[in-house]
């Protein structure tokens, strides 16, 4: 105990950090075999260019990754969360995700992963550093086109709050008039 403050247990201190998006992760690998996998740690880094995903060997996903460098992000809305949860649960080395799931492909403009058809937006996105995927399983991905529903209401990302749980978007606090440093980003 400190002031107000308990003890917080590190195992689950990314549920603080959480909730950028659940999305999901379409590869193709070098025979063009294509997959999708659920992932939770995800951030931007750079505006416009560049993105991080932890994508670990655990998953039948990374051999793809690491053989072709590319990757699209699908960023599912409500309608398809259960689905985005499944395809977390189950290796695409066992079973067609696409198929089994309903979700259809779609071509990329830049890139051999397809797009997700279901998703209302996806970023087509190569690998820009890998130095610390043997690390931390992180990728740093140069993000070359991305894609929208012009229909999908703003604010459609679901968010996974770390332990199964997930949240849609609340109330919108608009404080753009206090953003004098960083006027640039606040156009619609
Ligand atoms: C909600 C949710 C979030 C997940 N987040 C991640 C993640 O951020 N990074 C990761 O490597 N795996 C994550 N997983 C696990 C993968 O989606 C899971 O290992 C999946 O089966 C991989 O598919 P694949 O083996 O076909 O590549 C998550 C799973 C779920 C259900």
């Amino acid at each position: 105990m400190t002031g107000r403050f308990i003890e917080y247990p590190l195992e689950k201190v990314h549920r603080l950090f959480e909730p950028g998006p659940v999305v999901l992760v379409s590869t193709s690998d070098g025979r063009g075999r294509t997959n999708l996998m659920t992932n939770g740690f995800n951030m931007p880094v750079r505006h416009s260019t560049t993105v991080a995903l932890v994508l670990g060997p655990w998953d039948h996903s990374f051999s793809a990754l690491r053989e072709t460098g590319e990757c699209v992000i699908g960023i599912p809305g409500r309608d398809i969360l259960e689905a985005v949860v499944d395809i977390g649960n189950v290796s695409g080395a066992d079973v067609d995700k696409w198929e089994r799931f309903g979700m259809t492909p779609a071509p990329a403009a830049t890139v051999r992963p397809p797009l997700i058809t279901e998703c209302f937006a996806n970023v087509e996105c190569t690998v820009t550093d890998d130095r610390l995927v043997d690390d931390f399983d992180l990728w740093l991905l140069r993000v070359e086109r991305a894609w929208i529903d012009p229909a999908a209401p703003e604010g459609s990302e679901i968010h996974h709050r770390g332990n199964g749980t997930f949240s849609t978007n609340g109330e919108v606090v608009d404080l753009r008039s206090r953003m004098t440093k960083w006027e640039a980003l606040t156009g619609d």
